[in-house]
């Protein structure tokens, strides 16, 4: 695993990866100006990315990207990329996705996330093209957090 500051990663391929987790170009390259990421190699290619920095509206940690190349999928890369990133945390960490995302918002519960806020036509409002995931089109926008680790775990 290896940590790379956000403005390293304005470039191919760590741009590709993250553009298919956050279709948003221009978000995307304001939040690596201000973040960092974990990146896990395979076979000489970036198999994953997690992109992490100051929150956006609160005080803690917020994840802006994580994203798993898809031969990469299935091999506990995003799970390991995570758990890495919270070990370092001692706050609470947020992470905003979709409500079509069910890989995602199984991978974030697996790791003790919760559901706090609902953000109604977040997607539609702020994304020009309407977006499809599952079959289902992405509207709304779940905030998830994790609390702050007790001391002594
Ligand atoms: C979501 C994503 C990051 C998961 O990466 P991954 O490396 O394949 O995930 P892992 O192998 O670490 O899986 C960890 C857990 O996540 C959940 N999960 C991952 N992929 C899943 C899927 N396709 N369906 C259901 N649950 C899934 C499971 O709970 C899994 O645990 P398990 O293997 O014990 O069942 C990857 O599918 C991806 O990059 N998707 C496109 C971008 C995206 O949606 N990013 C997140 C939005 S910010």
């Amino acid at each position: 695993m290896k940590r790379i500051p956000g403005n390293e990663m304005l470039v191919s391929p760590y741009l590709d990866l993250l553009l298919e987790a956050d279709p948003d170009p221009a978000a995307v390259r304001n939040y690596l100006q201000f973040c960092q990421g974990l990146c896990d190699l395979r076979d000489d290619c970036v198999a994953g990315i997690c992109v992490f920095g100051p929150g956006s509206d609160y005080s803690g940690i917020e994840i802006y990207n994580v994203s798993v190349a898809s031969r990469f999928r299935r091999q506990g890369i995003a799970e390991g990329l995570i758990k890495s990133m919270l070990a370092r945390a001692m706050g609470p960490v947020r992470v905003r996705t979709g409500s079509t995302s069910f890989a995602a918002l199984s991978l974030y519960q697996k790791l003790d996330f919760r559901m706090i806020a609902i953000v109604s036509d977040y997607f539609t409002k702020h994304y020009q093209e309407p977006i499809f995931e599952n079959g289902i089109q992405l509207r709304d926008q779940i905030v998830l957090e994790r609390k702050a680790r007790s001391s002594g775990h």
